[in-house]
């Protein structure tokens, strides 16, 4: 590193006009147990390997190497407002769990490289199975608790896990959700069979046991109470883990990461993005089954020796269950949180309480609030700026990106001065990454402020980004890397401007994917579970635009029986079955907002589905050019049913 880089600019331009000092600066960061031979190989475009030759463990970087100075502080402080439950695991004690949970693993059978699946709610041994993962060397691969079986099953298949870790039952605004019967059909639906189950027994839900397949986690964790497990010395470009992330298609795609290179990149972004100092306590109020939660509950905050809240419930709900708005500050006083992650969409949701809770606790500890996961508005940006007098910086990424691509870096300890926030913008492209906005159809580079293009990154990537599609090289190639004309750069799927200072402004997806309340889901998973009902000739979802998710996802259907179109009744019958139907595939989240019945789609003379124009319909919009379009009729009707609510 050449000597102190004070501006953001220069700190910018370092890392990308020399990569290798710049990375080989921040692996500095954590611990090897081997030194790595090359900085980035990027050989074979765009598969981009870094760190090779260099060993490593996640779980030794997030665990083992805090044993000697901090022991015994705090690593996970797990909430559950859900079942009252709050405990404090110590440095010593997570470590002690976590070879609990890999000699439990290990005795099922479980090897490097085996993959384990784990679907789980907020509970801290989900945290102990990834990181007994980690540090065997196995891959997890963590599938969201909200979705139901048929996307867990599609999962099961793709993923060929060894043994799954699992519970009970998960609980949301004290309804319990019971996992087991789901998982118990996933595995019926699945072709891949698990040799293994773990259940964590919480008493929630009964359980109908699998002999000879089902174990439960008290009976291992009592066997293995003694349980020494090293952590393997990992090949850096090992894989760690696969998430399962939605795309155009409705086969979800496993976004595949590495391990040094991850550890670096979270390790950096700790440092440079999100100011975590090791003894201080980060607060993200994501969930273990998104990539956030990955990142920025488990391994980031771990990896800096910083204590991290694993929350389970809503924000709007204290810890004896009762309506209580201002649980989460309550957590951020109690603990001294110095960093917090969350998202717009739950930002809005305390917003409609009462504003007097953000005064009853001392918030002082707090240094910033980080928001992802969605656009944030300006009012949203404004109120709880407001509220919390401290500097919300909102940050752009995605699963496949593992940790901000465009924000503000924090400046606290890397001298580098954060630059102010623009209302709108998350900021500047973050080190490591080039990021160019193309013009969608021409590939052209476009230079002139404020033009509208495609949001790309120019390879090779940097650290901590997606090796490549769980089992599918072609399909990481074609879907990322092969979608802009004429030339082979990462395409985010999203739109995006530049202004005049160098701010980017995220307009939206490009893509058939839409985001509700954070979550980010594919329409076409959405239809592919809708077409599945006996009733369903046709249908197209579509994100509308939503003052407190975001987007909802809004369906129009072509019914078989024309009833659906002139009987209100029949048509309301049909609507919930519909709804039934998605949350048995894919689970509530997924569950359009209306569905709404239609003699004909609005399609191209080519058949293609004009979502574009059914979007801006149901927004109110002007739904742009229509020359291509077949019937001109079939949007008419989309607008008559829009109107009915
Ligand atoms: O469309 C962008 C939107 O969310 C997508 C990524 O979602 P996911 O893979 O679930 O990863 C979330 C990690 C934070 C993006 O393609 N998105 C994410 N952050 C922002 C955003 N849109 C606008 N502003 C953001 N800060």
């Amino acid at each position: 590193m050449p000597g102190p880089l004070t501006s953001y600019a220069d700190f910018y331009q370092h890392s990308i006009d020399q990569p290798d000092a710049f990375w080989t600066e921040q692996a500095k960061l954590i611990d090897w147990f081997a030194p790595f031979t090359r900085v980035c190989n990027n050989d074979k475009p765009p598969f981009a390997h870094w760190f090779e030759g260099g060993k490593t463990n996640l779980c030794h970087n997030a665990v083992d190497r805090h044993l000697a100075t901090r022991g015994d502080q705090a690593a996970l402080i797990y909430v559950s407002s859900e079942t009252g439950i709050e405990k404090t695991y110590s440095f010593k004690e997570l470590h002690l769990e976590v070879q609990r949970m890999a000699a439990s693993l290990k005795a099922m059978g479980v090897v490097q490289g085996d993959r384990v699946l784990i679907y789980m709610p907020m509970i801290a041994e989900a945290a102990f199975a990834m990181l007994a993962c980690a540090r065997i060397g196995a891959i997890h691969c963590v599938v969201f608790g909200g979705f139901a079986s048929g996307s867990l099953a599609s999962r099961i298949d793709d993923a060929s896990p060894k043994v799954i870790v699992s519970a009970d039952a998960g609980s949301r605004g004290g309804k319990v959700v019971a996992y087991k019967p789901l998982l118990d059909e996933a595995i019926r639906l699945s072709s891949h069979k698990p040799e293994a189950v773990l259940l964590v027994d919480r008493a929630l839900a009964p359980m109908d046991m699998t002999p000879g397949r089902d174990l439960l986690w008290a009976d291992l964790r009592a066997k293995y109470m003694q349980a020494q497990v090293p952590c393997e010395a990992l090949d850096s470009t090992a894989i760690s883990y696969t998430i399962y992330t939605s795309g155009t298609t409705g086969k979800p795609k496993g976004v595949q990461r590495d391990t040094g290179g991850y550890a670096v990149a979270l390790a950096a972004s700790m440092k440079h993005i999100f100011d975590g100092q090791p003894g201080e306590t980060y607060f993200s109020t994501s969930d273990i089954g998104w990539v956030v939660g990955h990142s920025y509950i488990i391994y980031g905050p771990l990896i800096a020796g910083m204590a991290s809240i694993m929350y389970e419930g809503l924000p709007t709900q204290g810890m004896d269950g009762q309506p209580n708005g201002g649980v989460w500050w309550s957590l951020v006083e109690k603990y001294k949180v110095t960093a917090m992650f969350s998202a717009p969409t739950a930002v809005r949701v305390l917003k409609k309480q009462d504003p007097a809770y953000l005064k009853k606790y001392d918030l002082s500890s707090l240094r910033a609030l980080f928001l992802a996961g969605e656009p944030l508005d300006e009012p949203t940006a404004r109120w709880i700026s407001e509220g919390l007098n401290v500097p919300i910086i909102d940050n752009y990424w995605q699963t496949e990106t593992g940790w901000p691509l465009i924000t503000l870096m924090s400046g606290s300890t890397n001298g580098v001065e954060r630059k102010t926030p623009k209302f709108g913008s998350p900021g500047v492209p973050m080190y490591g990454y080039r990021v160019k906005i193309l013009h969608e159809s021409t590939g052209e580079e476009l230079t002139r402020p404020n033009e509208k293009g495609v949001v790309v990154i120019e390879g090779p990537t940097p650290p901590g980004f997606m090796q490549t599609i769980w089992k599918d090289d072609a399909r990481f190639v074609n879907t990322y890397w092969k979608s802009v004309p004429g030339k082979m750069v990462y395409n985010t799927f999203d739109w995006g401007i530049r202004d005049e200072d160098g701010y980017y402004f995220i307009l939206g997806r490009t893509d058939d994917v839409i985001n509700v309340a954070g979550h980010r889901l594919g329409t076409r998973e959405i239809e592919e579970s809708i077409s599945g009902h006996a009733m369903v000739a046709e249908v197209a979802v579509v994100g509308v635009a939503d003052a407190l998710k975001g987007q909802v996802a809004m369906a129009f259907v072509v019914p078989k029986d024309a009833a659906a179109l002139t009987d209100a009744s029949a048509a309301f019958k049909l609507e919930g079955e519909i709804m039934k139907r998605v949350d048995g595939d894919l689970g509530a989240v997924a569950r359009p907002s209306r569905v709404r019945f239609v003699s004909v789609l609005p399609k191209t003379r080519s058949g293609k589905l004009l979502r574009r124009a059914i979007q801006a319909v149901c927004e109110g919009r002007d739904a742009g050019d229509l020359t291509t379009m077949d019937d001109p009729a079939a949007l008419e009707q989309i607008r008559d049913r829009v109107k009915l609510g």
